[in-house]
């Protein structure tokens, strides 16, 4: 499968939100990628439903919202009311994960479960079949423009093998310090979406960069 690039708006102008989405609409990306965080689950606080909504009216491209928040299930809902499009719940935040998974899929959502830099991606190997795809958090989530994490790679090989075994269709996302110098990488290790918030919006052109990033792995090279 040719691999998807979803920009992140947590790194975009929130004073220009409109301006960076009609850029991120004329752009070879996939999806428009929404992180939202509660103060909880992680140390700080994005945004809500009103901005997904203003988002969501601009957007001509899938929204994948990322939440980042404890006890999800609580507003799920309202996501899909605000226009999400698939929806990534923690593994981390969720003691009824099989119950929320379900919940999305009943919404019409793409079910997606993140897992933490410290999880190991073996506890998912009794959901993965219910799965539309899996996050793989290559920073501890909360903030954008942050290191990336090495043991990244290793965890994408692993979760590439259960889902060759169980659910070979499955998007295996990876989301933070995601740039052109470690693209290349990530896809030979089983990635197939790249989320990229700082690389996109702190380059000279984010179109660019995002073409760069849609052009990158051995199976898109000339
Ligand atoms: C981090 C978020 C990411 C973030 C990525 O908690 O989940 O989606 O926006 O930003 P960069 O690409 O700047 O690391
Ligand atoms: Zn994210």
């Amino acid at each position: 499968m040719n691999h998807l690039i979803a920009p992140s708006i947590l790194a975009a102008d929130f004073a220009n939100l409109q301006r960076d989405i009609e850029l991120i609409n004329k752009s070879d990306a996939d999806w428009i990628h929404v992180d939202i965080m509660d103060g909880m689950f992680v140390p700080n606080i994005s945004f809500g439903f009103p901005v997904v909504n203003a988002v969501n009216k601009y957007a001509t491209k899938p929204l994948d919202v990322h939440l980042m928040i404890v006890d999800p299930d609580r507003y799920l809902n309202n996501f899909k009311e605000a226009g999400a499009s698939g929806m990534t719940v923690h593994y981390e935040a969720c003691p009824n994960l099989h119950r929320t998974v379900q919940h999305i899929k009943e919404l019409g959502c793409r079910a997606c479960v993140a897992l933490n830099p410290h999880t190991p991606v073996a506890v998912l190997e009794d959901i993965i079949l219910d799965l539309d795809m899996v996050l793989i958090m290559s920073v501890n989530p909360g903030f954008g423009g942050q290191k990336f994490i090495e043991n990244t790679y290793k965890k994408l090989k692993d979760i590439k093998a259960l889902a060759r075994r169980y659910n070979p269709e499955l998007y295996i996302e990876v989301d933070g310090g995601v740039d052109m110098s470690n693209a290349d990488k990530l896809l030979d290790a089983g990635a197939n979406v790249l989320v990229a918030g700082n690389s996109v919006f702190s380059a000279p052109d984010p179109l660019v960069a995002i073409t760069n990033l849609k052009k990158s792995g051995s199976g898109s090279r000339s």
